[in-house]
């Protein structure tokens, strides 16, 4: 598929073969392997797909990138804040170690580990970016500041008069995409391979999302939010605070979005989704 400067090539990351194929046609400087089955809850339900896509779908773009035998390729693996788990430790760094609590987790552990074992091992630049939550207007729907900000602009539109959620307390470290993927590139730019937490070093709970995305609009979340106990998780994660100092240091990266407009802007790309003027709110 072609578009002005972007080619979409199809293929599955379980298929080796069609992923040898590709690098081999494709011959890119960069390879950014985003690819996942990455909600953690449905990690649960489908373990082995799960596992199949995260773990082993890593590998095998691995493989692909060192079988073409071609020392110029830069890796970029989608590792996750969610490889620390419950852990004691916090913030959470490169040093603090794995507790992994999801099927999703425990894949990209096993990600991990190859991603640092392909640039030991084989001398591949290959970099592990930690990063902890990333959010935009262009997140799933069934993630929960999407789930909010969707819900939100359906109960303004008269669409639905309830929003179910599960655990209201979990803390996450929530930060903007677009700050993230530079994060990424700015990686691939350095001299070597390496591993880097990207975060931005303050936790928020689900709750304060609710006030935050429902306060913009005047509204008391508590009037239609209810929790509905298929949301909760076996295992959650109840704190995620990252420390990116290693990355602010070697990369020169920083988050410049906050979470306060990062949320408005989710809320005013949804309120317009419903054909809802965004202005009428004051933004
Ligand atoms: N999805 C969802 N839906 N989460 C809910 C809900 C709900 O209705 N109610 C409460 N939560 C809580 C979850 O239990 C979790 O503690 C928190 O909200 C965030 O959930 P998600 O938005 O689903 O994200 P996540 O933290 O589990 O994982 C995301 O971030 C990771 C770190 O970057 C995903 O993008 C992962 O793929 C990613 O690795």
């Amino acid at each position: 598929m072609q578009g002005d400067s972007i080619y979409l090539h199809f293929g599955d990351i379980t298929d080796s073969s069609r992923l040898n194929d590709l690098i081999n046609q494709v011959e890119p400087n960069e390879v950014y392997n985003l690819a996942a089955q990455s909600h953690v809850q449905i990690s649960f339900d489908e373990p082995i797909h799960t596992s199949e896509v995260v773990a082993l779908g890593a590998l095998k773009v691995l493989e692909a990138v060192r079988n073409i035998g071609s020392s110029h390729i830069r890796f970029y693996q989608a590792t996750t804040s969610e490889v620390y788990g419950n852990v004691e430790a916090s913030p959470q760094d490169e040093k603090t170690p794995f507790h992994p609590d999801n099927p999703y987790a425990c894949g990209k552990v096993f990600a991990f580990h190859q991603v640092r074992l392909y640039r030991e091992a084989y001398g591949l630049h290959a970099s592990n970016g930690i990063l902890f939550n990333h959010e935009s207007p262009r997140r799933g729907e069934n993630f929960v500041t999407r789930k909010i900000t969707r819900g939100l602009a359906r109960i303004i539109a008269g669409k639905q008069d309830k929003l179910l959620l599960g655990n209201l307390d979990a803390r996450r470290d929530w930060g903007h995409a677009k700050d993230y993927v530079q994060a990424m590139w700015m990686m691939l730019q350095q001299a070597s391979g390496d591993d880097y937490v990207i975060a931005t070093g303050k936790s928020y709970s689900v709750r304060d999302y609710l006030d935050i995305s429902f306060g913009s609009l005047g509204l008391d979340w508590s009037d239609y939010v209810e929790i509905d106990q298929n949301l909760l998780r076996p295992i959650d994660v109840s704190e995620f605070i990252g420390d990116s100092k290693k990355a602010r240091n070697a990369l020169g990266w920083e988050p410049k979005i906050s979470l306060e407009d990062l949320a408005r802007e989710m809320v005013a790309t949804d309120l317009a989704h419903e054909g809802i003027d965004p202005a009428q709110f004051g933004f």
